[in-house]
């Protein structure tokens, strides 16, 4: 599974760069607008510096809901480095947009994605990746990681190339999950990577390595 982070806080992305492990960013107008990033120029060029940062796929997601804008800004975003993978919602304009970006050589990102239906219809369209939103499903009530199954069950059923990327990703354990189900990437926010990291018999363990190495 490769790991990709969801924010658009270069220091974040630059933290996790570090650590050897990072495949991508994801960003989102949210995300964006988080760090302050604002007007075409300023937003174009946050886009240029995290694709100078990692090398890896970098999701840029289009404003507009119709398709002609859609494909005016989506044709935009993908001229600022090649690694940008224009983001799409799915709805029907946003359907019919991703089939005219894959017929024309621009990869897209599939999101808001909340069902397995919608899922199909990305893929059909030639979505490079889909992007199931597991956290805001378990908020819900639902079972977010159950989606992520029952996605890579059919796509594999159906030979579907499209990428399975597990997004709104809350905590390590649904990274954890994720990778059992089959995700083909999970987009996480920092803390939920370095929550990987975190076991109190690994502290313990080494604290005494630590002690004992003083009388060697
Ligand atoms: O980028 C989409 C997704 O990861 C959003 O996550 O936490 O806002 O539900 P969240």
């Amino acid at each position: 599974m490769k790991f990709f982070i969801d924010t658009g806080n270069l220091a974040q992305i630059k933290e996790a760069n570090d650590l050897g492990i990072l495949d991508g960013v994801t960003t989102n107008p949210s995300l964006m607008a988080k760090e302050g990033i604002k007007g075409e120029d300023a937003i174009a060029q946050h886009y240029k510096t995290i694709c100078e940062l990692v090398d890896g796929d970098v999701s840029a997601e289009v404003l507009s809901t119709d398709f002609d804008t859609m494909i005016e800004e989506g044709k935009k975003l993908a001229a600022i480095h090649p690694n940008i993978v224009v983001k799409v919602p799915i709805i029907k304009d946003g359907i019919k947009a991703i089939k005219w970006f894959t017929d024309n050589g621009i990869r897209t990102n599939c999101t808001l994605i909340f069902s397995a239906g919608q899922a199909i219809l990305a893929a059909k369209a030639g979505a490079s990746y889909v992007s199931p939103f597991v956290g805001r499903l378990d908020d819900g009530g639902w079972d977010g990681m159950d989606l992520i199954g029952q996605i890579r069950h059919i796509f594999d059923v159906q030979q579907y190339d499209t990428e399975i990327l597990a997004a709104s990703i809350r905590n390590p354990l649904h990274i954890i999950k994720a990778a059992e189900q089959g995700a083909d990437i999970c987009t996480c926010p920092l803390d939920s990577i370095l929550g990987l990291l975190k076991h109190p018999l690994t502290d313990i363990g080494l604290a005494k390595f630590i002690e004992d190495a003083k009388k060697m």
